[in-house]
């Protein structure tokens, strides 16, 4: 082998290798070495040829004036300023105090019948859903349709669906709990727009944003659930296990299954 395919091959070798450990972006045109020592600048630096530049990153990261309020703080005003679904979705738009936004394709806001009385929360949008700019249209969210189908349920008629975080965390990973509290007042004033008479929090990282604790989703599915959201009071929720845990775990079917016959007794004898 020559050493330019030496070379090629070592570079492939060290690509798989990025993948294997869950690289899926590219944020910079070139890699940057982190972990690289930085010389300090001497007052008199020695004649030497002109350094590399510095790797550009494709899309700048969002940089708040020093006096501007915490993001936290923006994200709760933000919400509270919006008075209609449309004008929320374009202030979370417009909200640059997450990464989360520079590293997406597409917002991922909600859709279904707004005036159902029965709203789904899930974790945030995956890859299908970030090309998409829709809530659970992927793997996972198929099989959702399918579940809430056999309790005669669907987005086109019965609910409406969105997601704690509208933007895709790169990579699929889970959202951290500074990502989900971050995203909670966009949730909460999307909620309180639409004024659902009760909630379905699909999978842990919805039942723990919304209702707190320490307890994971298999401690509290299979039960009804109150959530405090302004303006409306306390909402019945009831948490579920998620499709993308399910599809993993078949044998979960038969709880996720218990929960579905939950909710369509509440919906039966208490209509929304
Ligand atoms: N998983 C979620 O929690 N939400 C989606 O929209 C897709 C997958």
């Amino acid at each position: 082998m020559g050493v330019m395919e030496q070379e090629k091959s070592a570079f492939a070798a060290a690509l798989a290798l990025q993948c294997a450990w869950g690289a899926d972006e590219a944020l910079m045109e070139s890699p940057a070495d982190r972990l690289a020592v930085r010389e300090a600048p001497s007052r008199a630096p020695p004649a030497r040829p002109t350094p590399e530049p510095a790797p550009r990153p494709i899309r700048a990261a969002p940089v708040a004036p020093a006096s501007a309020p915490p993001a936290l703080a923006r994200a709760e005003a933000l919400a509270e300023a919006a008075t209609d679904l449309a004008a929320l979705k374009a202030a979370i738009a417009a909200f640059d105090g997450s990464p989360l936004r520079e590293t997406a394709t597409n917002l991922v806001f909600g859709e279904g019948i707004t005036e159902a009385g029965l709203m789904l929360i899930g974790e945030a949008p995956g890859a299908d859903e970030d090309r998409a700019g829709r809530p659970f249209v992927g793997a996972s969210g198929q099989l959702l349709d399918r579940m809430f189908a056999s309790v005669g349920l669907s987005r086109e008629s019965n609910f409406y669906i969105t997601n704690i975080l509208p933007w895709r965390p790169p990579g699929n990973r889970t959202p951290t709990d500074a990502e989900v509290a971050l995203f909670l007042p966009f949730l909460r004033r999307q909620v309180a727009l639409i004024r659902p008479k009760r909630l379905v929090l699909v999978g842990g990282v919805a039942a723990k944003g919304l209702i707190g604790g320490k307890e994971g989703i298999t401690r509290l599915r299979g039960r009804w659930h109150e959530v405090e959201i302004a303006g409306l009071g306390r909402l019945p929720a009831l948490p579920t296990l998620h499709p993308a845990y399910l599809l993993r775990s078949p044998a979960s079917k038969r709880e996720a299954w218990a929960d579905l016959l939950l909710l369509r007794r509440m919906l039966d004898q208490a209509p929304g």
